[in-house]
């Protein structure tokens, strides 16, 4: 028996966009996107670059390094809310004070509560060489 090649190109084709459809369909629709998924964090995002907080802050190991890193400032301070607050509000050495509203304050709060469940810093010493080289430091 001899099969077009006509009904060949049309089994591909259909086998193509059902593959196409189950691909694309299971990565759109199973997508999570957790650490978007809180509206007010999302806010506290901004509000940290409204306010420049990276110019001297960390996240992930990125930003100034005046301050801290703030990855996991929440778990620090025990999520002690008034702590972070009065951090923000009053600033502390070389830390400038922000008038924040409280609106956000509590969006900044969510914003270090996403970042500090999406895990812990890496706690590995780093060794600073006077050419800005850094350099892991040997484990003990
Ligand atoms: C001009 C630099 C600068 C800017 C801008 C800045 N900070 Fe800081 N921040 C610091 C420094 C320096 C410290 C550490 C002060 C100390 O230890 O005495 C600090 C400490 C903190 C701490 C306590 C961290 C810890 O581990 O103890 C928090 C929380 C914090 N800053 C939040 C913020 C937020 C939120 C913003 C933006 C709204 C911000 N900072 C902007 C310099 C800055």
């Amino acid at each position: 028996m001899k099969i077009k090649p006509i009904y060949i190109f049309i089994i591909l084709v259909i086998s193509y966009l059902i593959y196409s459809f189950t691909l694309y369909y299971n990565s759109f629709s199973k997508v999570e996107v957790k650490a978007y998924s809180n509206e007010k964090a999302i806010e506290g995002r901004l509000v940290f670059q409204k306010y420049n907080c990276q110019d001297c802050h960390q996240l992930y190991g990125l930003g100034g390094y005046l301050g801290p890193d703030l990855t996991n400032v929440y778990k620090k301070y025990q999520q002690n809310d008034v702590i972070l607050k009065a951090f923000f509000k009053g600033g502390m050495q070389q830390m400038p004070e922000f008038n924040l509203t409280t609106i956000e304050e509590n969006q900044l709060i969510e914003f270090f509560k996403m970042t500090n469940s999406s895990g812990s810093a890496d706690p590995r010493d780093y060794q600073f060489f006077p050419s800005g080289m850094i350099e892991q430091k040997d484990k003990k």
